[in-house]
């Protein structure tokens, strides 16, 4: 099958920005204490249930995932940039890293205690999100759970920079009702929202919703 052509500018894209972006982005979240609080109570969730694996789907150099360890959950990430596959594996040669796309998981029906998508959704084209929900959904245990981050808004923007380089991909800022309708239509009932405002080094609102899939559907 031909692969689209956003994923190729966003594989690409992030492929040039890696190195960079690790340097970067990284430190900000160790100074992201509401984000975290949510990866924590995440975290406790996918433990009290039984501690099944989690996937950091879009995980880029792995600092949310090896922040997922820290805190008891088996977690591995997917990236579909290889070079930021490369940099995760070095930066945590024990976390388990693949290459990969959330459109389309080389993953088995119903084996995931969890997903964690931590700005990872913001390159695909709204009408993509319905089936990489569903993906979710398919590759989720009964009572899995799912946690999404993005920048909140209704614009989709084209950056011809960033990180200090140029990028091809384009950015969809998303509303949190819209996300949530969204998942919920695929049978992920929205459990929690976190908004976050802008100030203090944050540019526009930030949002992080958490959803489960049902034990039974
Ligand atoms: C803004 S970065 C976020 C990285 C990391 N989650 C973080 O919080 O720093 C977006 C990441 O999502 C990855 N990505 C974008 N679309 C993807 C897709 N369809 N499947 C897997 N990864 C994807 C990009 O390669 C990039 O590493």
């Amino acid at each position: 099958m031909t692969e689209p052509s956003f994923l190729a500018a966003v594989r690409k894209s992030y492929d040039t920005v890696a190195e960079d972006y690790a340097k970067l982005v990284p430190p900000r979240f160790a100074t992201d204490p509401l984000g975290r609080g949510m990866l924590a109570a995440f975290a406790e969730l996918v433990r009290a249930d039984g501690g099944q694996p989690v996937a950091d789907l879009g995980c880029g150099p792995g600092h949310v995932a090896a922040h997922l360890e820290s805190l008891g959950v088996p977690v591995f990430g997917v990236d579909l940039s290889p070079k930021m596959v490369e940099i995760a594996r070095r930066t945590y040669p024990n976390l388990r890293v693949e290459v990969g796309s959330m459109t389309a998981l080389d993953l088995p029906d119903g084996e995931l205690g969890g997903i964690v998508a931590w700005w990872s959704i913001l390159h695909l084209p709204p009408e993509e999100l319905p089936a990489v929900f569903a993906e979710f959904h398919r590759v989720l245990a009964p009572g899995g759970h799912v946690l999404v981050g993005f920048h909140v808004g209704d614009e989709h923007l084209r950056p011809e920079r960033a990180y200090g380089h140029p990028v091809s991909y384009d950015t969809h800022l998303l509303l949190p009702d819209g996300v949530a309708e969204l998942l919920n239509r695929a049978g992920l009932n929205v459990a929690a929202r976190l908004i976050q405002e802008p100030g203090e080094g944050l540019k526009r609102q930030q949002a992080c919703l958490l959803a489960r899939k049902p034990e039974r559907s």
